[in-house]
C-alpha cells in the first residue's frame, strides 16, 4: 500500500501493530485517557467540525438559504480558524510530539516520517483552500460561488480526514502505552 496521503486508505499494517493491544474502541477506558489522548482527539474533532460547518454553509448558500453576507462572514472566520489552527497543530506535532514519541517507539520512525510528509501535502492543500475561499468571497454569483467552493473542498476534506484518522491510529496507542502527558 502506498504511503502517499492522497493514495492510501489506511496506514500500512506494520505501523499499526499497537492497535492490537490498544484498539480504538477501548481507548477511552484506558487509565490516563483523559489527558493528552482526549486533548488530541478533541483537537481533531474541532478540525472536522470546522470543515463540516464550511461545507454545510456552502450548501446553504447554494440553495439561497443563508444571507450572502452572513455566509461570507462565516467563511472568513471559519476558514481562518481552520488554517491557523492546522498550521499551529502541525508545528507542535512535527517539532515536539513526534520526536518525543519516536524516542519511545523507534520502530515506528517511518510512521512519524509519513505523518510529517502528510503535513507538507496538507500545506499545499491549505494553500488551495485559501485560494478557493478567496475566489468564493469575490465571485459575483453566490450560488455559483458556493457550488464551486464546495466542490473544491472535496479533495482537501478527503486528505485531511485520512490524515487525522491515520494519525490517531498511530499516536494514541503510543500515548496510552507510555502514559504520555
Ligand atoms: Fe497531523
Ligand atoms: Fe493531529
Amino acid at each position: 500500500m502506498s504511503d502517499d496521503l492522497t493514495q492510501r486508505s489506511a496506514l500500512p499494517a506494520d505501523l499499526v501493530t499497537l492497535l492490537d493491544d490498544w484498539p480504538r474502541a477501548g481507548w477511552s477506558d484506558v487509565p490516563g485517557f483523559e489527558g493528552l489522548s482526549a486533548f488530541w482527539l478533541d483537537r481533531h474533532l474541532g478540525f472536522r467540525d470546522l470543515l463540516g460547518g464550511l461545507q454545510r454553509d456552502a450548501e446553504q448558500a447554494a440553495a439561497h438559504k443563508i444571507d450572502p453576507n452572513r455566509w461570507h462572514q462565516r467563511l472568513l472566520r471559519g476558514g481562518e480558524q481552520l488554517v491557523q489552527g492546522l498550521i499551529g497543530h502541525h508545528q507542535i506535532e512535527d517539532h515536539s510530539y513526534f520526536p518525543a514519541m519516536q524516542r519511545l517507539e523507534p520502530r515506528l520512525a517511518r510512521g512519524f516520517d509519513l505523518l510529517d510528509a502528510d503535513h507538507h501535502a496538507l500545506d499545499a492543500l491549505l494553500d488551495g483552500f485559501v485560494t478557493a475561499a478567496n475566489d468564493a468571497l469575490q465571485a459575483p454569483d453566490i450560488r455559483e460561488a458556493a457550488l464551486v467552493f464546495h466542490a473544491r473542498l472535496a479533495p482537501f476534506e478527503r486528505a485531511l480526514i485520512r490524515h487525522l484518522e491515520d494519525e490517531e491510529d498511530l499516536v494514541i496507542p503510543v500515548i496510552l502505552k507510555h502514559q504520555m502527558g
